[in-house]
């Protein structure tokens, strides 16, 4: 698949534009700051095509990134504390009309943050994926930043928590190391070349 070449094609903050679904689409989900942007940037190879905020939760947006064989989707994140009710709700609407207008969605790789457990905007929207038969592959985030015993605690306690959605791929990542990049491009390039 040609990485390289992915551009910029649009940001949506309303529901009502989506671009066409003319092309397999794989979309990146998680919470607000868990690192989405980042491992998009990494996946392509990019600086910043995707931004990378130090602000979580600023722009509430569905962003696409249009490659030959496949368009990448930067999923609003959700779960940060200070948004407001109306931008919660304005999350709640992209992230249906994303999810339920028939697109051509291949994969769905939902990202949680290594260090921790799961929230239960975690578990709901993986719940959500497994329930509607959307395949997904999980990213562990962040995993320069546990040493080798807490990594491996925290590996084994989330893939026992997270079995209970079923089978699917687990990767861990760092976007500082490049650990897991080799493994979710292989995981992308099988979703969008099968069928
Ligand atoms: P929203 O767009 O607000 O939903 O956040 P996001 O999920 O896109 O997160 P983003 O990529 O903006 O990353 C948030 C912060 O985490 C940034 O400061 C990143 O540099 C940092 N970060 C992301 N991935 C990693 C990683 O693998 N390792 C380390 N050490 N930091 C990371
Ligand atoms: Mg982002």
């Amino acid at each position: 698949m040609k990485y390289e070449s992915a551009a910029f094609e649009a940001s949506f903050g309303t529901a009502n534009q989506l671009p066409v679904s003319d092309l397999p689409e794989i979309a990146f989900s998680g919470r607000s700051n868990v690192g989405k942007s980042t491992l998009l940037n990494k996946l392509l190879n990019r600086k910043s095509l995707a931004r990378v905020s130090s602000v979580p939760g600023k722009t509430i947006t569905i962003n696409f990134f249009k490659l030959n064989e496949c368009r990448f989707v930067d999923l609003p994140g959700y779960g940060y504390a200070k948004v407001s009710a109306k931008e919660k709700s304005r999350w709640a609407e992209l992230m249906e009309a994303y999810f339920s207008t028939n697109r051509n969605i291949r994969l769905v790789i939902q990202l949680i943050d290594v260090r921790h457990n799961p929230t239960k905007d975690d578990l709901q929207m993986l719940e959500f994926l497994r329930f509607n038969s959307i395949p997904f592959a999980v990213a562990l985030t962040k995993a320069d930043k546990l040493n080798k015993t807490q990594r491996t605690r925290q590996e084994e306690a989330l893939r026992n928590e997270l079995r209970q959605f079923g089978e699917f791929e687990i990767i861990v990542f760092s976007s500082v190391t490049g650990e897991g990049v080799s493994a979710l491009k292989a995981e992308i390039e099988k979703s969008v070349e099968n069928r």
